[in-house]
């Protein structure tokens, strides 16, 4: 390994980050003697295309790998979780959508283990499409999703929901259900409105649904510190956000793709190539900020 920033820089004198502040050595999680209740994390950013998907699995068997219990929770209706985890989401019967808008499935039904040890997944398929328009009528329709998962808090250590791209009602049931909120923003272009609009949505959630939601962190991702403007996109951002940015960056890498073809997380597919490393110092970044147990 040659120049990757971080990777001989951690042992000595302070080494700026990409994101212009010293690199930490994060401690190494702490070995849970016991399991859950599980604190919820919404992955969400209402552009497609940020990483929000390859995030939730990465970051989740990086945790998985560090002995917390996971679950995954697909909740978008393309499946791309699902199917990035090995499961072929159009041949399932029962999905989280089923789990939504029926109160006799039991959400342990729909649950999926795995061949990854410690990662469990809630998947979902284009049904889930219809829930949106679906919920409109129930009572109580942004806290399905939050009613459903507290029957298995006490299974898991962290649940990861991977929204779709939209502020609409599913997100809000994502924002309502979860402790926290990881907002992926790629290193590419970044709008500001578009941003603000987004927490707008949280802090609105925050007021009138969940009072305990917070943002845990903004993650930059898809990062190339090869060009200028991904650079400035990255100062801008912690510019706009400050501490709020993880300092942990994912780098821009072809291994991502190629691990979610092979149906695998990278910690797996590739365990040694930076890409792994980096959602591993994630991991351990969220922890040490309190983000996870
Ligand atoms: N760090 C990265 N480097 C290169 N490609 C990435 C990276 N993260 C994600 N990708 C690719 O970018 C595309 C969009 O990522 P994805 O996680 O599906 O975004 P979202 O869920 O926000 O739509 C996918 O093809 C994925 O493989
Ligand atoms: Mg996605």
């Amino acid at each position: 390994m040659s120049n990757e920033q971080g990777a001989t820089a951690l042992a000595g004198e302070d080494v700026l980050g990409p994101t212009g502040r010293p690199l930490t050595e994060f401690p190494e999680p702490p070995v849970l003697s016991s399991h859950g209740p599980a604190r919820v994390i919404a992955m969400v950013n209402q552009k497609g295309g940020v990483g929000k998907t390859t995030s939730t699995i990465n970051l989740g068997a990086a945790l998985a790998e560090a002995g917390r219990k996971v679950l995954l929770v697909d909740f978008d209706p393309q499946g791309a979780l699902s199917a990035g985890l090995g499961t072929n989401p159009h041949e399932l019967d029962i999905t989280v959508y089923n789990v939504l808008m029926d109160r006799k499935v039991d959400i342990r039904d729909a649950i999926i283990h795995t061949e990854i040890e410690n990662i469990d997944i809630l998947p979902a398929n284009i049904d889930l499409s219809a829930a949106e328009v679906q919920l409109v009528n129930e009572v109580a329709r942004e806290q399905v999703l939050a009613s459903a998962l507290r029957k298995v808090e006490d299974d898991y250590d962290v649940v990861l929901i991977d929204c779709q791209p939209s502020l609409g009602l599913l997100t809000v049931n994502a924002l309502t259900a979860a402790h926290g909120v990881i907002i992926p923003l790629i290193c590419e272009f970044f709008s500001l409105r578009a941003v603000a609009l987004l927490v707008e949505t949280i802090d609105k959630v925050q007021d009138r649904l969940n009072p305990r939601l917070q943002v845990d962190g903004v993650l930059a991702t898809m990062y190339d510190a090869r060009t200028l403007h991904a650079r400035e996109v990255l100062a801008r951002l912690v510019e706009a956000f400050g501490d709020k940015v993880f300092e942990t960056v994912i780098k821009r890498t072809i291994k991502f793709a190629d691990a979610s073809v092979a149906a695998e997380p990278i910690t797996t597919y590739a365990g040694n190539h930076q890409g792994a490393e980096s959602y591993r110092r994630l991991a351990k970044e969220l922890i040490a900020r309190g983000g996870a147990p």
